[in-house]
């Protein structure tokens, strides 16, 4: 049993506060009858409608931690027909990746067919951790370091505080191995941030996604989610999920 808004957001129809409002104004039928109630459950089977529009109510939701290899697409379809992240998880479901990695980029990427919790991942407002291992060409300064934690401007616009730290410098090959942890989810971040401060990223692996980490899965090996690990998601984007 699950409360209607929240079965109607996690369908993807639309957030569990629109849902809330369309309950609220008559919008929502469950087996033909207008529900009005915000406390009202449904079960799987029962036909749920909104805005005249029946929702496929049969589902049920699955999660992944896949690491991605470097060399694959982070889409649903590519259109050049390369071979994309749907295509190393073996499911009938239509799952979508939470955001996405560059096509050289590796390391942790969740797929669900869960839309509630992918929207909630992926909205700003939640600041979910997302920590990356690049590797760049030169010998990053500590000066440097502290800038990329306070924030560098991207597109005219400062990026968040990070964590930052230099972890191993070679000296004769002139690279350095950095970890840092944001939360935001610009398109190229971390590429770009390095690259505001004239650091080329030769490598990038995301290390971890919020609880997440790769611990036992090799480049291209795939696990399902606990309960567990899905309610701890859950819980960091607490706002909308006090009920
Ligand atoms: N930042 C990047 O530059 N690339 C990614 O794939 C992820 C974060």
């Amino acid at each position: 049993m699950e409360r209607l808004q929240k079965k109607i957001a996690s369908l993807g129809y639309c957030s569990r506060r629109k849902a809330e409002e369309l309950i609220a104004n008559g919008l929502v039928e469950v087996n033909g009858e207008v529900v009005t109630k915000l406390g009202t459950t449904v079960k799987p089977g029962d036909v749920i409608s909104v805005e005249g529009n029946i929702l496929d109510n049969s589902k049920s939701y699955e999660y992944y931690l896949l690491n991605k290899p470097k060399g694959i697409v982070t889409t649903t379809n590519d259109e050049k027909g390369r071979k994309t992240v749907i295509d190393l998880i073996e499911t009938k479901a239509r799952i979508y990746p939470v955001g996405r990695l560059d096509y050289d980029t590796s390391g942790a990427l969740i797929l669900t067919n869960d839309g509630e919790l992918a929207n909630l991942l992926m909205s700003p407002k939640y600041e979910i951790d997302k920590t990356y291992i690049a590797k760049v060409e030169g010998i990053v300064t500590i000066p440097d370091i502290q800038s990329l934690r306070r924030g560098v401007i991207i597109g005219g616009i400062k990026t968040k505080k990070a964590r930052v730290k230099l972890k191993s410098i070679d000296k004769k090959k002139e690279t350095s191995i950095v970890e840092i942890t944001i939360h935001e989810g610009k398109n190229h971040q971390v590429k770009k941030m390095f690259d505001t401060l004239g650091y080329k990223v030769i490598k990038l692996r995301r290390e971890k996604y919020a609880n997440l980490t790769l611990k036992g899965l090799m480049p291209g090996e795939y696990r399902k989610l606990t309960i567990k690990e899905v309610k701890i998601l859950y819980s960091l984007c607490k706002t909308t999920n006090s009920n």
